[in-house]
């Protein structure tokens, strides 16, 4: 409430940062943290592999350098890009969150940072001098050193990154003494850290195949060898994956239970958790198939074969992400913050004297017959457009939602309305509780009754521009402290 709204009304807001944050897991998952380590060890395997008089096995080396240059090309551009994607679509929707986690992650981010350019240095480094360091065997050494020293800083980031998507979920001990130590070792840190380890690696190594079906040509036995390796590769991690796999299942009911108003969980909920179970043990006997198939027959691997596991496990993260979002509603931090911005230790204010009158962007707060819509709208805004929209085609949209428990296309019914608003977070532990009080209740729903009537749909701040509360105005503001200066004067001349 203290930021201007910001809303998609055909998008949903929560979708924005979706699709940004997912394919930028894909990215730093699947081609840097996984993907670099496993180009070194490649490059590596070139020098091995290279005759007495070679310094690496230059046809090989050439193939890895393709493999690299994608990476490369895709790491610089989109995964750049979804980073700092992910920073704008979050402040723009979720700017509360994103200030109580920096305020807790401040020295962590900050070392991210300082890690994160040294990995931009390093990749430039790493990529633009492969060649020649082809040269000398000292210069190739080092070169495959700078991929190491790559692989460690690339995982480095992912490592502070996944403690605050582990205190989202749970921070633990953190709502009781607020440290960075007590945030950072959250319940959740470990279990995901040791999990998306290995599952960074097996993207990278069935990725990896596929890249090799594409660039080395059909029959060699160089091709033959490169698909064997990433065979080896795969099935060394696999056991890894599986293991962090059921440490991090076992965490996540837990963390759920601790979340959810109702232990039981919603269905919903089951459906995302059965849904990543299969995605999990699909994903990994696909790739146990695909890996004991390239260790036996490597010249029949071809593009087709691998591309089915590799979208299975591009898949499974995706999943993963979903699931994991989904299990911290209606939180956005843990026991702290529900997802429509609000602490949940100011509830009790809100619903005494309703939350028009402290938010910062309204332009009504006391209610009448006449402003009655319109401050609905500030309520909808400000309670639900996180999470719904107003356009009747739009992602989540309220009046489909409501329509879709008391009859499509019938009218809804203030009463009823009115009666499931203040229970909804019991019914459906994904939502947070109701906030404001009874006016402003009606308020939402004459708000909502009318979109229904109208199908009109509703403008963020980035179009319909900002309404600052006229409590909080200028004017206002001035207006009270020369009330309270009379006061005061009144006082001290009486004394
Ligand atoms: C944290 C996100 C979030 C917030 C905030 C939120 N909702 Fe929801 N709501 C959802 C989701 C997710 C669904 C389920 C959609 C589905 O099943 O397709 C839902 C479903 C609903 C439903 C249908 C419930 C059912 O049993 O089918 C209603 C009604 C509803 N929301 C009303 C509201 C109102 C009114 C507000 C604001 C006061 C609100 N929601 C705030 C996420 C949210």
């Amino acid at each position: 409430m203290d930021f201007p709204m910001f809303h998609l009304d055909w998008l949903n807001d929560r979708f924005l940062i979706a699709v940004i944050a997912i394919l930028h897991v894909f990215i730093n998952h699947g081609l840097a943290v996984g993907f670099i380590p496993y180009i070194t060890w490649l490059e590596q395997k070139g020098v091995s592999m290279a005759s007495a008089n070679q310094i690496t096995n230059l046809e090989w080396d050439n193939l890895v350098y393709k493999k690299m240059k994608v990476a490369f090309i895709i790491t610089t551009t989109i995964g750049a890009m979804t980073g700092v994607g992910i920073w704008f679509s979050v402040a723009l929707v979720s700017p509360a969150s994103i200030g109580s986690l920096i305020r807790v992650f401040y020295w962590a981010w900050f070392i991210e940072w300082l890690v994160f350019v040294t990995e931009v240095v390093l990749i430039l480094i790493y990529f633009l001098t492969w060649k020649n360091s082809n040269t000398s065997l000292k210069a190739k050494l080092r070169h495959i050193n700078f991929g190491w020293y790559l692989s460690i800083f690339s995982w480095i980031t992912m490592a502070i990154i996944v403690a605050i998507l582990g205190f989202m979920m749970d921070p633990g001990n953190w709502n009781n003494e607020q440290t960075l130590l007590n945030g950072f070792t959250n319940p959740i840190y470990l279990p995901q850290l040791l999990f998306r380890t290995p599952t960074a690696m097996l993207v990278a190594g069935v990725f990896g195949m596929l890249l090799t079906t594409i660039f080395a040509k059909r029959g060699t036995e160089m091709r033959a060898k490169a698909i064997k390796f990433a065979g080896q590769w795969i099935l060394a991690w696999i056991p890894l994956v599986i293991i962090g796999a059921i440490y991090y299942w076992n965490v996540m009911p837990s963390a759920m239970k601790e979340n959810m108003a109702t232990a039981i969980g919603s269905q919903d909920f089951a459906e995302y958790y059965n849904l990543l179970k299969y995605f999990i043990i699909g994903a990994a006997s696909l790739s146990v198939v695909l890996a004991g198939f390239a260790l036996l027959k490597p010249k029949k691997i071809n593009f087709a074969y691998v591309i089915v596991p590799c979208l299975f496990v591009f898949g499974f993260l995706g999943i993963f992400e979903r699931v994991r979002e989904f299990i911290r509603k209606p939180y956005v931090i843990g026991n702290y913050m529900y997802s429509n911005l609000l602490r949940e230790e100011d509830y009790p204010l809100y619903k005494r004297d309703g939350i028009l009158k402290y938010a910062t962007y309204t332009s009504v707060t006391e209610i009448t017959e006449e402003n009655k819509v319109q401050a609905g709208k500030d309520v909808f805004m400000n309670l639900c457009s996180r999470c719904h929209t107003v356009n009747p085609q739009g992602v989540n949209s309220i009046v489909y939602v409501f329509e879709r428990m008391y009859g499509i296309g019938q009218p809804l019914d203030e009463g009823s309305m009115k009666a499931y608003i203040p229970n909804m977070h019991n019914g459906r532990t994904y939502m947070p509780p109701y906030a404001g009080n009874e006016q402003e209740l009606d308020a939402l729903v004459a708000y909502i009754k009318q979109i229904q009537q109208t199908g009109e749909s509703l403008e963020g701040v980035q179009t319909a521009g900002v309404e600052v509360n006229p409590l909080n105005n200028a004017v206002e503001v001035s207006k009270r402290n020369e009330a309270k200066k009379i006061e005061n004067d009144t006082k001290i001349a009486k004394n």
